[in-house]
């Protein structure tokens, strides 16, 4: 067995917290230690104490001045959009049918989907990104591609076939039997091999016809624990359109309650637009609300009312994505750092402990996978990200005068991108420094 001692500053989150003065919701160590075995987090302190406890021939990796935490987690992405990124459209419906639907008919090709799909892992890796619930494409070979990679690299992923059968060109299309076919193929493949967790991933209403949400109704009553994934209330035309196509709902969440598939493990994109009986549906069934803040923006979708979701009677869970490709950033820190703007121009404060607890434990409570990821506790698995405040020349002289853990986060934030990331351990592994070296 390989024991290895990470030393460096450590952070990681007990719970949410619930000012910025809330210094009980996280662990800070200023000379911290993590024992790793087997690529799981077996002792986290003081150095001088886990050293103490660690075998005598450990090796050790000295990360001081650096902070360490957690590796991000990102809960909304679409690995089939790397080459969409940065496409100029007026809306969402116009970026899907421009750009997004034609890009994806690619993935029918093996050699593409293995092609992106290595080099996704390396952009999750490069930004420090350990866990990530994505959208492959209609096609399993696209899926194949992805849980592959992901396998190989022994990272904890959540993903799924991407089921639509209408309102797409014809290479993007299955059918209500292919896609439970293939659906339960890809579980049958990937789901539990190595980190892999497999969706169930009804595209959105308006790409699914009765029959195939019918469909999907059943794959959740087969497979109750697995994840459901879909996009709900983004943009304005896109709530009229699916409540034309389903003129029985009384609005879009109803669409989906009508088919089982609202619960604790399901995964809302966007949400931007609900009403108080949606976000009540939301709330009553644990079901998850994904501000996705870059995308929001790029797409003028609109601003996530967070607080609005977050602060009501019944209320909902949420957790924050990139949404590649309508996302603009692959870093889970600008993502924050627009999350914050969008919280800005509605009035509402994100102070830096709830940005970096939605990136790492929060993210994880919305995945259900806490008890693997997301935190510094021993048994958890040793995914973590290194983070250097002072990554570029305008980042170190803005660090020289940091006073403070909220200053140092928020820094992190603000202007911090992958160049903060100086490490990134995967299940122990350090994979960042690898990617360099290759
Ligand atoms: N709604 C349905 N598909 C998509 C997608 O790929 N991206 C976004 N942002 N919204 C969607
Ligand atoms: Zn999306």
């Amino acid at each position: 067995m390989t024991s290895t001692l990470i030393r460096g500053r450590l952070l990681s989150f007990h719970r949410e917290p619930q000012s910025i003065d809330d210094n009980a919701a996280y662990a800070y160590e200023s000379d911290g230690a993590l024992l790793i075995e087997d690529g799981v987090i077996r002792a986290a302190g003081p150095y001088a104490t886990v050293k103490t406890a660690a075998p005598q021939d450990v090796s050790e990796i000295d990360h001081r001045p650096h902070l360490i935490m957690p590796g991000f987690i990102d809960t909304h992405l679409h690995f089939p959009q790397m080459q969409v990124m940065a496409s100029y459209a007026a809306d969402l419906l116009e970026w899907l049918n421009t750009y997004t639907f034609p890009e994806e008919c690619r993935f029918v090709e093996t050699a593409h989907a293995e092609r992106i799909a290595v080099r996704f892992f390396d952009e999750m890796v490069r930004h420090g990104t350990t866990t990530a619930a994505a959208y492959c494409s209609v096609h399993k070979t696209s899926a194949d591609a992805f849980f592959a990679e992901s396998l190989k690299r022994g990272m904890c992923m959540v993903a799924g076939k991407v089921m639509m059968d209408r309102n797409a060109p014809q290479g993007l299309l299955d059918t209500p039997e292919m896609s439970y076919d293939e659906t339960r193929a890809v579980i049958a493949d990937w789901h539990g091999k190595g980190r892999n967790h497999v969706a169930i991933t009804p595209r959105f209403a308006i790409t699914s016809t009765p029959e195939q949400m019918e469909v999907a109704k059943s794959l959740v009553r087969e497979f109750p624990n697995l994840h459901v994934q879909t996009h709900l209330s983004e943009n304005r035309d896109e709530i009229s359109y699916t409540c034309e196509l389903y003129p029985q709902a009384k609005d879009y969440t109803d669409v989906y309650a009508r088919y089982g598939l609202l619960g604790p493990k399901s995964l809302f994109g966007h949400c931007i637009h609900l009403s108080e009986r949606e976000a009540d549906a939301m709330s009553e069934t644990g079901s998850v609300a994904v501000f996705c803040p870059t995308s929001n923006l790029f797409l003028g979708s609109g601003l996530f009312p967070l607080r609005a979701l977050t602060r009501r009677e019944k209320p909902v869970r949420v957790s924050v994505a990139s949404d590649i490709g309508g996302g603009t950033s692959y870093s889970m820190l600008k993502t924050l750092d627009e999350a914050y703007k969008i919280l800005q121009l509605q009035g509402e404060r994100l102070n830096p402990f709830d940005s970096f607890y939605l990136m790492t434990r929060g993210n994880a409570e919305a995945l259900a996978l806490v008890d693997r990821i997301g935190t510094l506790q021993p048994g958890s698995d040793a995914d973590l990200v290194v983070l250097d405040m002072a990554a570029t020349p305008a980042m170190a002289l803005r660090a020289e005068v940091v006073n403070s853990l909220a200053d140092e986060l928020f820094l992190l934030q603000t202007m911090g991108d992958d160049r903060a990331v100086v490490e990134t351990y995967v299940a122990g592994k350090p994979s960042k420094s690898v990617l360099r070296a290759a």
